[in-house]
């Protein structure tokens, strides 16, 4: 693993245009569970049946009792781990422009990253499915399942359900920041869900380099990365950064 962490630390010194796809696994040492995999949410629940709009439109209080609930008590607590913070000193080293994240969680604002393209929306708001208004999570009464709007709407969390496109801002913004940057970090996912598996394809097409931190191979290993570091988001991202600070 030494080696491939000089190696990456070297090709970000090289860089000017940095980039980064996150999943769940950036936050899986902050405290929340990953969706596949041993401990993973989809294990408890099926995603069909409470993950899908057509699942929330069919039942939406079987949906907010389950899911909605069980990810605001995970969410609410959770704090940013050495990984996202590892991605603000990228950031403040002028070699990381835009993060792609797919996570609703949104640990990497709350670490101090300034550009995220919160790809499948964020958990911190609601959205009123009638008049569109939004409301901090936080601020939204709970004492109603599903909780009701001013206008009579229901909310539902502003993130993207399965069966839903990406808003089209979030997905031109985040091919735009592929193809121009020359490193592409994929970091903790699992890349099996389309499109946001597909922005690493784009850097590489665009002649990126495209680096995984992961502790297990993914789809994209040995096809579209160059490489994989084997390990834990916070352990790796912090010792890539150490090092890329000894070269510069
Ligand atoms: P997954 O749960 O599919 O994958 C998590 C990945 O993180 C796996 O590849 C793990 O090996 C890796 N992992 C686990 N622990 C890690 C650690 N400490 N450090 C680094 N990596 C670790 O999560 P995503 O790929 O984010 O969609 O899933 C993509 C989408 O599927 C999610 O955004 C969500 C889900 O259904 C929606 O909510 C729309």
């Amino acid at each position: 693993m030494e080696d491939l962490i000089k190696r990456a630390a070297q090709d970000l010194a090289e860089a000017k245009n940095v980039a980064a796809l996150t999943g769940a696994g950036i936050s899986v040492e902050s405290g929340i569970p990953p969706f596949r995999g041993k401990g993973g949410l989809w294990e408890k629940i099926d995603p069909m049946e409470y993950a899908h709009i057509d699942a929330f439109m069919r039942d939406p209080v079987k949906v907010w009792n389950v899911l909605i609930k069980e990810m605001k008590d995970i969410v609410d607590q959770a704090q940013p781990n050495a990984a996202h913070k590892g991605l603000v000193r990228l950031e403040k080293l002028g070699k990381l422009k835009t993060i792609i994240t797919q996570n609703v969680d949104g640990l990497h604002q709350l670490a101090g990253s300034t550009d995220v393209i919160e790809f499948h929306g964020n958990f911190a708001w609601q959205r009123c499915m009638d008049c569109d208004r939004r409301l901090k999570t936080r601020n939204v009464d709970m004492s109603q399942i599903p909780p009701h709007c001013e206008c009579g709407g229901i909310f539902r969390p502003d993130c993207v359900f399965f069966g839903e496109l990406i808003p089209p801002q979030h997905l031109s913004r985040s091919q735009l920041a592929a193809a121009q940057c020359d490193v592409m970090l994929v970091i903790g996912t699992s890349a099996v869900v389309q499109p946001a598996s597909y922005i690493p394809v784009i850097s590489k097409e665009a002649g990126a380099r495209v680096i995984e931190i992961n502790p297990e191979r993914t789809p994209l290993t040995g096809a579209v990365s160059d490489y994989l570091i084997t390990g834990k988001a916070g352990e790796v991202t912090g010792r890539i950064v150490a090092e890329l600070e000894r070269l510069l």
